[in-house]
């Protein structure tokens, strides 16, 4: 592409400069295949970001698409509705964990978390406890880019050249823990106690009566694929119980059958009072997020407003698109059809142990894994933190492997669909990418 044509498109979370000077363009998808503008075919590692879990160009979702745009393409979300909206919805609470069976659609991960932070305390307002503002997130949580998700979630980076985040935010640390954890297959054996931090730290500083929601990612995956230690989230689950504070899992990667489960909530037998999903809710073709709500929740709103009211003043011009719904029931269609959650089950004993047959290259200090996503992380080089995990991503792109980084931490979490042969390659390839990196 002549670099003049790349000059106006200013590339979210990319090295604009670096990117342009050498360009990575992927033109077409189909199965778990990129092609690039070379006509490369590259493997995607990584479910284009985490989304693509039924795999590319799946003709069920295109034709969805295609029939909803020629028949209803656009239609106003408030006070209006329109049928695939209430069918998408339905679907979305039939699979849902039991218990949890109101939707409220929003397009993005970033916005089903800040529509869960005002959720949480608009509803214990309007049960009158007005003085529960306050919002927990922990030390290495991702809720998304927005100005709530950037105030709970706990990356420095991402909060440091914007440093007005909301005022009444705490944030419990993380659960990594390598000294104790590294190499775990699977769920690690310890850390179940980093969870009474909630209770013995931040409700005893923050007085209990004032504090709305916890927020977590089940598994942290854009922090670099962090698994919850055993016992963690029910501990969590316990001390939110005990105080009457929400808890909000955040599923937009775990939802949808990347643990080898629908949901983080199920493979780990606790339930939040809201789950907030994207991605793979419309296997990333069409932007889309969601809400899933205690019943509770919504009937604390619908029994606090007068009968013309509107209960919830929130939502987006784009909250349930018909195009988006559309791809939404196609995709939760396909993902029951093929029985792609349990096909990510079976699939999770090779995955595990390829990931962890590269353990002794150098460079490694940890391997981890659940489901289909593996995290490797690596050894910092001295004085460039991150650029070792930026060089093992070029080379695995050059070798026709999509992988993401993090800092130093490769994470792969490849569509459901993909097969054992393309998972020995997958992790023969960063292997090599690894071993050459310097
Ligand atoms: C757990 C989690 N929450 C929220 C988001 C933000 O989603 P989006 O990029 O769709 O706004 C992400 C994105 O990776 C995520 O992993």
């Amino acid at each position: 592409m002549n670099p003049q044509a790349m000059d106006a498109f200013w590339m979210p979370f990319t090295a604009n400069r670096h990117f342009k000077a050498n360009p990575r363009m992927l033109v077409s998808a189909d199965g778990m295949y990129y092609q690039d503008d070379a006509g490369r075919s590259i493997l995607d590692g990584c479910a284009g970001l985490w989304c693509v879990n039924a795999g590319h160009n799946r003709k069920p979702i295109v034709e969805a698409i295609q029939r909803q745009a020629a028949t209803l393409d656009y239609a106003p979300p408030f006070q209006m509705g329109h049928p695939k909206a209430f069918e998408a919805a339905e679907r979305l609470a039939e699979m849902a964990p039991a218990g949890l069976d109101k939707v409220f659609f929003v397009n993005s991960g970033s916005e089903a978390a800040d529509t869960a932070l005002k959720m949480a305390i608009a509803y214990h307002r309007v049960r009158g406890d007005a003085g529960r503002v306050k919002l927990v997130g922990r030390e290495r949580g991702y809720h998304g880019v927005n100005f709530g998700g950037i105030s709970v979630g706990g990356i420095a980076g991402n909060r440091k050249l914007f440093p007005v985040a909301l005022p009444a935010t705490d944030h419990i640390r993380s659960t990594h823990d390598l000294a104790r954890n590294a190499f775990t297959r699977g769920e690690p054996e310890f850390g179940a106690e980093f969870a009474d931090e909630l209770e013995a730290r931040i409700t005893t500083l923050h007085d209990p009566s004032t504090i709305a929601a916890v927020i977590v990612e089940p598994m942290a995956g854009s922090t670099g694929v962090l698994i919850p230690p055993k016992g963690y989230l029910k501990r969590l689950r316990e001390i939110c119980d005990k105080y009457g504070i929400l808890l909000i899992f955040d599923e937009v990667i775990t939802g949808f059958g990347r643990l080898g489960a629908d949901w983080a909530a199920n493979k780990f037998d606790v339930l939040p009072d809201i789950i907030t999903c994207a991605k793979g809710l419309s296997n990333g073709v069409v932007p889309m997020g969601a809400l899933i709500v205690k019943p509770a929740i919504h009937d604390a709103f619908m029994a606090a407003a007068a009968e013309r009211a509107i209960e919830f003043p929130h939502g987006y011009t784009y909250s349930a698109h018909p195009l988006a719904c559309a791809a939404s029931v196609a995709t939760l269609d396909l993902y029951r059809d093929e029985g792609l959650f349990q096909r990510a089950a079976n699939l999770a004993p090779r995955f595990e142990e390829k990931a962890h047959a590269l353990r002794g290259t150098r460079h490694i200090k940890d391997i981890r894994n659940l489901g289909l996503v593996a995290g490797i992380e690596l050894d910092s080089r001295p004085g460039a933190p991150g650029a070792r995990g930026m060089d093992v991503f070029l080379k695995c792109w050059e070798k026709g492997v999509l992988v993401r980084f993090t800092g130093d931490i490769i994470a792969v979490s490849p569509p459901l669909i993909i097969s054992e042969a393309e998972i020995d390659r997958l992790f023969a390839t960063i292997g090599e990418a690894i071993h050459e990196a310097d």
